[in-house]
């Protein structure tokens, strides 16, 4: 790596960007930007931003990431998640600098049934994964593919944040002490990813400059309903819930949402993983680990 390079962070206060905050590796000047800083449905303010900061790089992990809302403000979802993109590779075109654009795997609508390749074409099936796909076209259009890193993740979650864990933890809570089941849909498939894991990757991607597309998530696969069983059964074992609640398996018939879902979006990491030098990790090891982190912050 250079000497030191400044990454401006978008979506600072959200969990992916707490995690990066963090984890600021040496050599690297943040510049942490939260809602307050800069609106990111403001292209003139995020080009602005770009044009006075002059960063070495971008890391744009500020989005739009209501799912079932995105359904019903579309405009505002495309404004955040490709007008945002777009606005920071233009002026990063005139500046010199490079844009990591984090993406997801809602891109795919996820029919294929094996894991999804970098390269795979995308085929969104909601507004949430339309607006990030159009953001991951144009972030590209605007720099070259040297310049310009799209990094998909999937089914994001830490120990701070609105996230599917602390929901769950949550829930088993209440479903228990109310001798009620917590049910969960069983047929999505996915990988429930780390905020840690996802921050080591997106500062790997910058250490070794590398650009192009990249998926990266924690290893294994998993439903949601695997998932909510495991965060209940680690979630006593390592002191956070005195009982988990049954956890029972329904379809996703059973559990409407304004907005459709991959049923299969296990994104190929292998050969992201090499670009990295990084080896995901099991996520269940990575759960243990965001367990340990909200207990060691609950005595705190
Ligand atoms: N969460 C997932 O499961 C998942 C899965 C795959 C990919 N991803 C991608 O991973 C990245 C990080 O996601 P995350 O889970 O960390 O999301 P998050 O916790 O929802 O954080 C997103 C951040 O963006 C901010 N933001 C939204 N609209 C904004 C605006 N107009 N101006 C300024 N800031 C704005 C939010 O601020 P407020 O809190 O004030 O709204 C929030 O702090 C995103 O690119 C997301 O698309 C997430």
């Amino acid at each position: 790596m250079s000497a030191s390079q400044r990454v401006l962070i978008t979506g600072a206060q959200g969990q992916l960007g707490q995690a990066l905050a963090a984890s600021v590796p040496e050599g690297i000047e943040a510049i942490l930007c939260g809602r307050q800083q800069l609106d990111l449905a403001d292209a003139d303010a995020c080009r602005e931003a770009v044009l006075q900061l002059r960063p070495d790089w971008v890391l744009n992990g500020g989005a739009y990431t209501a799912v079932d809302n995105a359904e019903s403000e579309p405009d505002l979802a495309m404004a955040v998640n490709a007008g945002a993109p777009a606005a920071f590779a233009q002026a990063l075109s005139e500046t010199g600098g490079r844009l990591l654009q984090v993406s997801t795997d809602f891109v795919f609508n996820g029919t294929q049934g094996s894991p999804y390749r970098p390269e795979q074409p995308v085929a969104p099936l909601g507004v949430y994964g339309a607006t990030k796909a159009e953001g991951e076209r144009r972030a590209r259009q605007a720099l070259p593919s040297d310049r310009c890193c799209v990094l998909r993740t999937s089914w994001v979650y830490g120990p701070v944040g609105r996230n599917f864990c602390l929901t769950m933890l949550r829930l088993h809570q209440r479903k228990a002490a109310a001798q009620e089941p917590l049910q969960v849909v069983a047929d999505q498939i996915g990988c429930p990813t780390a905020t840690h894991s996802l921050a080591a990757a997106c500062w790997s991607t910058i250490h070794h400059g590398v650009g192009g597309t990249l998926h990266w998530s924690d290893a294994g696969a998993a439903s949601w309903y695997d998932f909510a069983v495991a965060i209940g059964e680690l979630g006593v074992e390592h002191g956070l819930l005195q009982q988990s609640a049954d956890v029972q398996p329904i379809g996703t018939k059973d559990y409407p949402t304004p907005a459709q879902r991959p049923s299969y979006s296990l994104l190929e990491t292998r050969s992201s993983s090499a670009e990295l030098g990084l080896q995901p990790i099991h996520w269940q090891k990575s759960l243990i680990q965001t367990l340990e982190t909200i207990k060691k912050a609950q005595n705190n």
